[in-house]
């Protein structure tokens, strides 16, 4: 498995890998986030990756609970009002700072499995071009662009305009100049820079993306207010995130799999994760409080394929962030039997010789 570096590691300490016989059972799956019976952080203070995976898992946790809902959170994010739920929120350079880690060490898994991603996120990589109307001259933003998409794309449908990729990370940016060289696109520049602090002078692009992005931004209020500054009056914003864990087994499974063997805190205060933004209205609220308008959000589906569950472990094992940080605080014996666990759960979605795990991204789009 690929390694990330000792920071990930270290900054992860959500998980207390013990026997199979002691599962994580969330006794507060109903009571919203934000109540103080579900702050009850202790150890874990001041993580945010310890937010991000305890959230994981008790949201997971309630997956198995039938009838009960998921998560009370409520329709208006928090932290666009500048405060969080349950006590000291990490400051924004440390959530930058554990984000930089977290991705860094993720590179290797993200341009081993490339192919591989990239088909499952093009759905939703053509639902948010399809939305910002590119034209050939276009100016064109895209946020948290990673390896490069939906950025690359859009400079090859705009070829005498310019695309610049951005991120808070250079290794995911490095892989992102390896494939535009390797495709040919030249119209792109990249920089590194975080959402809620951008270099560039307002009113300067067309239109601006942002693929699964929005989730770790540190204040996704100011982010929001800067990629409106950024657009000229009439230029468009889209961005997608994830909706429930429910409707995302592709993810889901392995999560399950790591919560079966892990005791875990129950779940504290808002923070980057997964599924942070999966409330419906969540994104369209920072688009009216940015000024926009126009607004609009809609489901995208996708599936991710794999040649067999193993493959899909593998995949899932070196690439999803709470799946490497888990793993890497298991001993030998608990990564088994999750790999196993996780193994016969996907084993149900095996269809003509593929494995074939569906999933729901949500897209939402404003005009400046
Ligand atoms: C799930 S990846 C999405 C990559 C790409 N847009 C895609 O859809 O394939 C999330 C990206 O967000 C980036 N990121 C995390 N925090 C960020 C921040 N504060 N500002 C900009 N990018 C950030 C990560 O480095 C990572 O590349």
């Amino acid at each position: 498995m690929l390694k990330p570096p000792a920071s990930l590691v270290a900054s992860t300490l959500a998980f207390a890998f013990t026997s199979p016989t002691t599962p994580y059972a969330p006794e507060t799956t109903d009571a919203p986030l934000n109540e103080p019976a579900n702050q009850a952080c202790g150890y874990f203070d001041r993580s945010v990756a310890c937010v991000q995976a305890i959230r994981w898992v008790h949201l997971l946790g309630s997956l198995t609970r039938p009838n009960r809902a998921l998560c009370s959170r409520p329709e208006l994010p928090s932290c666009s009002l500048g405060r969080m739920a349950g006590g000291p929120m990490p400051s924004a350079d440390e959530i930058r700072n554990v984000q930089r880690a977290t991705w860094a060490g993720l590179s290797a898994g993200w341009e081993k499995w490339d192919s591989v991603i990239m088909d499952q996120l093009g759905p939703v990589g053509a639902a948010i071009i399809e939305r910002l109307g590119i034209a050939e001259d276009h100016q064109h933003l895209d946020i948290a662009a990673g390896t490069g998409e939906p950025g690359l794309s859009i400079a090859r449908l705009s070829p005498k305009g310019r695309v610049v990729l951005t991120d808070l990370v250079a290794e995911m940016l490095d892989i992102a100049a390896r494939r535009a060289r390797a495709q040919g696109v030249a119209n792109i520049e990249t920089k590194v820079c975080s959402a809620d602090d951008l270099p560039f002078s307002d009113a300067t692009f067309d239109s601006v993306s942002v693929r699964f992005g929005y989730m770790f931004f540190p204040d996704v209020a100011k982010a929001t207010a800067e990629f409106a500054r950024v657009l000229k009056p009439g230029g468009r914003l889209c961005s997608s995130v994830w909706v429930k864990p429910g409707e995302n087994p592709w993810t889901a499974i392995a999560m399950q799999a790591i919560a079966a063997e892990a005791v875990v805190a129950p779940p504290g205060r808002d923070g980057p994760d997964m599924f942070r933004c999966a409330a419906p209205g969540y994104v369209s609220a920072l688009y009216e409080g940015a000024g926009l308008r126009d607004i609009a959000e809609w489901d995208v589906g996708v599936e991710l394929v794999t040649r067999s569950p193993e493959q899909y472990w593998e995949m899932i094992s070196e690439h999803v962030s709470l799946a490497v940080a888990a793993l890497q605080q298991a001993g030998e014996p608990a990564r088994e039997r999750i790999r196993a666990h996780a193994i016969a759960k996907v084993s149900a979605f095996e269809k003509d010789g593929k494995v074939r795990v569906p999933g729901v991204a949500r897209c939402i789009v404003g005009t400046k």
